[in-house]
Parts: C-alpha cells; structure tokens; sequence
C-alpha cells in the first residue's frame, strides 16, 4: 500500500514538471488589448485602429501569419516591455514596462499571436 501511495505521489510530481507553469490569461489580455492597443493595431490586429492613421510608421497587421510567424516571442515581448525603439521599429510603440507586469507581457504576446489563425 505504502508502494503504491509513494508510486501516485512521483507520478503527481513527475506530471506537475509538465504543467507550464502559468496558462496565458486571454481574457485579461483582450481587456488589456482592447482599452490600450487597439486604437493603433485595430481590433483584429490588422493595424487599422483609428489611431494609426495618424502614425507615420503604421504598425504592420497581426493576421498577417507569414509576416508574424517571422518574429520570435522574444522578440514580441521586448517590443510591448522596452518599445519600439529598443529594436529599430518605430518609436511611437511606447514601452509599457511601467504599466504592465512580466505576466501581462506574455499574454499580451500571446493574444497578439492568436490574430494569426492557421
Ligand atoms: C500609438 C500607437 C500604438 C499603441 C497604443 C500600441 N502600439 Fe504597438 N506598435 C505601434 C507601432 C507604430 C509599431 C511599430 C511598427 C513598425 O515600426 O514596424 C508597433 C509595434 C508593436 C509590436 C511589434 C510587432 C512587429 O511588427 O514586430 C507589438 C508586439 C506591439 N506593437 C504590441 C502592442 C501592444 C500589446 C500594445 C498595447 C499594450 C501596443 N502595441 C500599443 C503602435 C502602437
């Protein structure tokens, strides 16, 4: 009995090593997307928001899976945290490192990647 009880708990640790270690909130993303990225990236991601008509470098559409697929979370992430700048696109992304959390950042990253539907 003792073998067995110890068996369930090694497979219950060896099981919890696989469970990422945080599922991306979507819909506090979406929340966060909708009140303060939308009006550049549009909605849908497409880059249409009403504010970008405005922006010289217009941000380049989300849906736009070839295009996207291209650019590494990483790369995703450091843009929303450090801006625009911080890898040569355009300056008026803004860093949002002040208003945003690690954690908001990768699921921002992550409901940016869910435009692109395959
Ligand atoms: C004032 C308009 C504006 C707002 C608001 C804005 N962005 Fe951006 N964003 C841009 C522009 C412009 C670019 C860069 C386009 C370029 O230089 O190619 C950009 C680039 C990005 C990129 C990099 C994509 C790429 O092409 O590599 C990501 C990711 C991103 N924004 C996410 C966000 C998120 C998430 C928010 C909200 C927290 C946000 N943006 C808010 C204008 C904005």
């Amino acid at each position: 009995m003792n073998r067995l009880i110890s068996s369930i708990a090694v497979c219950a640790i060896i099981a919890c090593a696989f469970v990422p270690v945080r599922a991306a909130d979507m819909a506090a993303a979406k929340q966060n997307y909708d009140t303060f990225c939308a009006k550049c990236h549009g909605p849908g991601g497409q880059g249409d928001g009403a504010a970008a008509a405005t922006l010289a470098t217009k941000p380049h559409n989300f849906t736009d899976c070839a295009a996207t697929g291209k650019i590494s979370d990483d790369t995703l992430f450091n843009v929303i945290k450090n801006g625009g700048a911080s890898v040569n696109l355009s300056k008026d992304m803004q860093a949002w490192s002040t208003g945003f959390g690690d954690g908001e950042i990768h699921d921002l990253v992550a409901y940016v990647r869910a435009f692109c539907k395959k």
